[in-house]
């Protein structure tokens, strides 16, 4: 290794090519990041022998498509039960370093939520537990700082007999293309009062206190982003209002680096958190038969 790529190298470790004055550094990371991340659904999912015990081969093929894409797509023979499956994704996820997050409302067996059409008390009106079609999102951007969600995984027990589509989009790539754009779009987005989800008072009575904070921030080096596309009950700063209607715009007409999946039973996605929607799915059909297992977390996932 030159000395060049050796300090390029220990500043991208660091975080430094995020810094807006650090053009020359974050120039190579950029020509790096497009080199490596996959191209429109050219990324193969990772076959996993045992979900609950994956090997060093396979966990490096994961953290590989991690560090590339910020997220990896694998599959594996489909556990036989549900209290089976939550077990063996825990094992699955504990292999990678993360830690659970939830106490979420709905979260049962292990931090898993079972995401379904649901009529329960505690879950009517909630989108996830829907038919409907979910815009652009990082998970928990409603969420207080001390209860960002960095990492998730998502794996689908039975698909929709039709729709429910995700896309995903890497935070880095979308990062890119803004600063691409303009410098100063990034600059609105870090800024600690970017954006306000308002307070909300939940079926139960119990009152989330109102989210106010960046969409991008730099955390021990890496990239977090927390955004919804949503345009109700959402407040941008001012400053930040044009940069949100570019990055809107930006996932709306990204394509290169656009990867597009319907989940089949037995595949799931671990991301670091990545930019993500969904199709409505199954019109008509009640109840639907889809059903997908989640388990969010606050560290991201280690070595990826
Ligand atoms: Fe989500």
């Amino acid at each position: 290794m030159n000395d060049k790529f050796k300090t390029v190298a220990v500043a991208s470790f660091l975080g430094q090519h995020w810094a807006l004055n650090e053009t020359e550094l974050y120039n190579i990371w950029r020509s790096r990041k497009m080199a490596l991340a996959a191209r429109q659904n050219s990324l193969n999912f990772i076959n996993l022998a045992d979900l609950a015990n994956p090997t060093v081969k396979e966990r490096d093929f994961i953290l590989t498509q991690c560090n590339n894409n910020g997220f990896a797509l694998y599959c594996c023979d489909q556990p036989e039960t549900d209290v089976k499956i939550a077990e063996s994704l825990r094992r699955f996820t504990d292999s990678f370093g993360l830690n659970v997050a939830e106490s979420h409302r709905s979260a049962g067996n292990h931090g898993v939520v079972a995401l379904k059409v649901s009529k329960n008390q505690n879950q009517r009106g909630y989108i996830p537990y829907s038919r409907k079609a979910m815009n652009w999102h990082t998970d928990g951007y409603y969420n207080a700082p001390e209860h960002t969600i960095r990492s998730f995984v998502l794996h689908c027990a039975q698909p929709a007999g039709a729709g429910g589509q995700n896309q995903i989009i890497d935070p880095e790539i979308a990062y890119l293309r803004l600063r691409d754009q303009n410098p100063d779009f990034i600059n609105a987005l870090m800024a600690p009062d970017a954006m306000t989800i308002p307070a909300n008072t939940e079926e139960n009575g119990s009152v989330r206190p109102a989210s106010i904070g960046p969409v991008f921030k730099i955390e021990n080096g890496a990239l977090s982003m927390r955004y919804t596309a949503r345009t109700r009950s959402i407040e941008w700063s001012i400053a930040a209002a044009p940069a949100a209607k570019a990055l809107q715009n930006i996932l709306e007409i990204e394509t290169e680096f656009l990867v597009q999946i319907t989940l089949q039973a037995g595949q799931g996605v671990l991301s670091n958190n990545c930019l993500h929607n969904r199709t409505s799915f199954d019109p008509g059909s009640d109840p639907s038969k889809r059903l997908m297992y989640r388990i969010r977390f606050n560290n991201r996932i280690e070595g990826g």
